[in-house]
């Protein structure tokens, strides 16, 4: 049994200790935005957020995992009220058949945590282990460039309203 707090919320998960975390997440938390693709680390599709970084939680076993933070996309934001990453990405129209968006967009929110500005090397070189069989890769460059846009304006909006 291992405490495991995903998306702000603590869940007790009695697996093996080697179990990945991928499966904890989508088959004891019915949490599925994160998806199998390769399940060796090689595709990106299952990618979650652990304690601010970008992980592969099909090769992360839950062992490693104590005491730290997960955020899943859908600890992001919601249909009705969608985070500036999911926004953007729809926005863009990003996705084509979206095996690999969710992955996609947990990286790029890591990406964007640490760094509101990235230049379009730097969001190629950080998605590079993440694969798209369907091409949507300059939509998805996009949709990155427009959450960068979205969240730097939401973190100024407070300081102009002050102005006033
Ligand atoms: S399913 Fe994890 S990297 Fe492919
Ligand atoms: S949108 Fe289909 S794999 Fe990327």
């Amino acid at each position: 049994m291992i405490t495991l707090k995903v998306n702000g919320r603590d869940h007790r998960v009695d697996a093996e200790p080697d179990t990945p975390l991928l499966y904890v997440l989508r088959d004891h938390l019915a949490l599925n935005a994160a998806k199998f693709g390769c399940g060796l680390g090689q595709c990106g599709a299952c990618t979650v957020i652990v304690d601010g970084k970008a992980v592969l939680s099909c090769v992360t076993p839950l062992v490693l995992l104590e005491g730290k933070q997960v955020t899943t996309l859908e600890g992001l934001g919601t249909t009705a009220d969608p985070a500036p990453i999911q926004r953007a990405f729809l926005d863009e129209q990003a996705a084509q058949c979206g095996y690999c968006i969710a992955g996609m967009m947990m990286r790029a929110q890591a990406l964007l945590m640490r760094n509101a500005s990235p230049s379009d090397d730097e969001i190629r070189g950080e998605l590079e282990p993440h694969l798209c069989r369907c091409g949507t890769h300059m939509r998805i460059l996009r949709a990155i460039r427009r959450a960068a846009g979205l969240m730097n304006r939401a973190e100024l909006a407070p300081e102009s309203g002050a102005d006033r």
